[in-house]
């Protein structure tokens, strides 16, 4: 059996494999990988793409990762916080442009009090019943997960960024730790969200062996969703002068990460479409199957700043509608209305 069958039977990867496939330069291997990936993501999900209304609604955080544009310590942030009638009225613009789930994410902003999160869940539920709600606002207690759940959320994404203890201590300062990150990983799944875990190529001090232990993280939770990208610097952060995380490297990762985890929901980032004007087509025939196109407000796109060089900080949310679309269909594949549940 070729490696590539043998990786997509088993639905398991050794280290070896692993290293071999991230490094190799045969080409006729890397195509098959390719398109074996994204044979898998077809009979799965077809020729469909999911799109995701991404409303980044705080850029203030209370956290200090060393690799984030809007940790607390970046004192040139311009931060702002949407209203809950500003969240509202992003989620109607992207009903009528087709989005069946919206995306809340921002920064671990206290002010966000949970009685507000389950204030602004709910309000979308009820208006929109036929759309799926997902929360990004990183590690809280079991109870306020329980209780964001109780007032709709129906999905979580919360990359773990790195499953290996001493890669995530160079990411992160000493207050926050990797077993809370997979608690509350785990926390989140028995309650019954979709789940989604995930982390950045190529970030500073990774390694083989922490990317292997990505993976078999990603065995072990069997997540619903895995969002990866590369890592890209931030100016005012203290990994300001590192490489950023390479096309090649996310590329090959996404085709590995869907024939370990054929079902999973694989989003071509906003992060790989900034270090190539086609990365997230790449990022679909590579075996990704949804797309998150940003329905914040203009005036605030520009201060959500992960990282250089974002792309559509500039766009209306219909220009990134019709954007995606026409990219899609440009490879041949077709963005649905629909949930886009896990199946
Ligand atoms: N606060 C929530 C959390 O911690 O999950 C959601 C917001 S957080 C900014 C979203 C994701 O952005 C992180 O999980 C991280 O992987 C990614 N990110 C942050 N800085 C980045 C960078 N410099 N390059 C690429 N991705 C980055
Ligand atoms: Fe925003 Fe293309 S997705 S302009």
């Amino acid at each position: 059996m070729s490696l590539i069958e043998e990786i997509r039977t088993r639905q398991n990867i050794t280290k070896d494999q692993l290293v071999h496939l991230l490094t190799t330069e045969d080409e006729a291997l890397l195509t098959r990988l390719k398109t074996t990936a994204r044979a898998v993501a077809d009979s799965v999900y077809g020729n469909q793409i999911f799109i995701r209304g991404l409303i980044e609604f705080t850029n203030y955080c209370k956290n200090d990762c060393y690799y984030c544009g809007i940790r607390r310590s970046n004192t040139r942030s311009d931060r702002y916080r949407l209203t809950e009638d500003q969240i509202l009225s992003c989620c109607q613009n992207g009903y009528e442009l087709g989005f069946r789930t919206f995306v809340l994410q921002g920064g671990e902003d206290p002010w966000y009090s949970d009685d507000k999160i389950c204030a602004v869940v709910s309000r979308i539920r009820s208006s929109y019943p036929d759309c799926a709600v997902t929360l990004s606002i990183g590690e809280k207690s079991e109870e306020s997960y329980q209780r964001f759940f109780d007032a709709g959320a129906d999905r979580y994404l919360l990359r773990h960024e790195t499953a290996d203890e001493t890669h995530y201590r160079k990411l992160h300062p000493e207050e926050m730790s990797l077993s809370h990150r997979k608690n509350c990983l785990r926390t989140l799944k028995r309650i019954g969200y979709q789940t989604g875990c995930g982390f950045m190529v190529g970030s500073p001090f990774q390694t083989m062996d922490s990317l292997y232990e990505d993976l078999m993280f990603i065995l072990e939770l069997q997540p619903e969703m895995t969002g990866i990208g590369p890592f890209i610097p931030h100016k005012d952060t203290p990994f300001a002068d590192c490489p950023a995380g390479t096309l090649d490297r996310t590329l090959r990762l996404l085709s590995i990460i869907r024939l370990l985890h054929p079902h999973v929901l694989l989003p071509a980032t906003t992060a790989l479409g900034t270090i190539h004007p086609l990365g997230r087509e790449m990022g679909i025939q590579a075996g990704a199957n949804v797309v998150m196109p940003n329905l914040s407000p203009t005036d605030v796109r520009g201060k959500y700043l992960l990282y250089d060089n974002k792309i559509c900080t500039g766009d209306e949310a219909a220009e990134c509608r019709c954007c995606m679309q026409r990219r899609m269909e440009g490879i041949g594949y077709e963005i649905v209305t629909d949930r886009g549940d896990f199946r």
